[in-house]
């Protein structure tokens, strides 16, 4: 990487937004900060002072509490907000509460919004830092860039692998950024999974569509299994869960036609039984609670970044 480059992202909306290079360098960052969560302290001043706010109109477990985790362990001062409890159960619009958020002078506001570019239309309003922590169907950028991070631990580089993302591609904004983010970075994703949750567009974003779920993972070196977004159909786009599971749940036997030394993963969270079998989340290729370990990392990397922090002691 040239001396020169400066990463130059004010917000982090997407990974469509980001280069190779940015991709890279976040990953490096990252790689950095691992290791201070290992630590007895596990806190350095890098962000002392700065005011964090983590702003959730969906629910969250991993996300919401790992940009709380990075941010506390880089000494920011974070404060949590959910819609259920926010007056946006008044009428309140995002906008309007975003606007009252900057009133008090926050530096980055972390958005989960249902709505697919709610982070993109934040930025036009305020001047702290947004970060898409997962917009409707559009983009989960810091899943992506975990899950990079996650693949490039185990197989050094993402160039040439073969990654088999199954399941609900329609409806998941982590299939989106995932595709986007490992074919910018020279792997080959194959996507498979009920025509019902396969987007019309998906072969535009760089990924083949497989016949079936044998095809795609076949000779992978990544199969990733995606929870369905019940939340986002508004009518069931499967029979049954019995019959998804039966044609579409990742279990050893598909696993079999997979390299030896197969990754899987799952963003999180799993149904067991219906996208992937509970001995192959546990199982000796599982890698899932590394991702979820990494997010913090990568959270770390991301809120430094944007803070624009850049050579700053840690
Ligand atoms: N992967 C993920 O976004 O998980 P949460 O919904 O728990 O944040």
């Amino acid at each position: 990487m040239k001396n020169s480059y400066q990463f130059q992202h004010r917000h982090i909306l997407g990974i469509e937004q980001l280069s190779t290079t940015d991709i890279i360098h976040i990953l490096d960052i990252a790689l950095s900060f691992k290791e201070i969560s290992t630590r007895s302290i596990k806190k350095v001043p890098t962000l002392k002072g700065k005011t964090i706010i983590n702003f959730f109109f969906e629910p969250s477990t991993r996300t919401r509490l790992s940009f709380e985790i990075a941010a506390k362990r880089m000494s920011a001062d974070t404060f949590n907000i959910a819609a259920s409890t926010s007056s946006a159960q008044k009428g309140e619009t995002l906008i309007d509460t975003a606007r009252n958020l900057e009133a008090m002078n926050p530096d980055i506001i972390i958005l989960r919004h249902g709505s697919s570019g709610a982070p993109a239309l934040l930025t036009r309003y305020v001047t702290a830092g947004i970060i898409n922590a997962g917009d409707g169907t559009h983009e989960h950028p810091s899943q992506a860039l975990l899950d990079m991070m996650t693949v490039r631990d185990h197989k050094k580089s993402l160039e040439g692998l073969k990654i088999a993302i199954i399941g609900d591609i329609a409806h998941s904004r982590v299939a989106h950024s995932n595709i986007l983010g490992f074919t910018k970075m020279g792997a080959d994703v194959h996507v498979a999974g009920p025509a019902t949750f396969m987007p019309p567009h998906v072969d535009t974003l760089g990924a083949t569509v497989a016949a079936s779920v044998k095809e795609a993972v076949t000779d992978a070196d990544v199969v990733m299994a995606l929870r369905i977004q019940k939340e986002r159909q508004d009518d069931p786009l499967i029979p049954s869960l019995r019959e998804y599971a039966q044609f579409y749940g990742i279990n050893k036997s598909i696993l079999k036609h997979a390299k030896p030394d197969v990754l899987v993963m799952h963003p999180g969270p799993i149904n067991r039984g219906v996208e992937m079998n509970p001995d192959v989340a546990d199982g000796e290729a599982s890698v899932i609670l590394e991702q979820v370990t990494n997010g913090v990392a990568i959270r770390m990397a991301l809120l430094y970044l944007v803070m624009g922090t850049q050579g700053a002691e840690v």
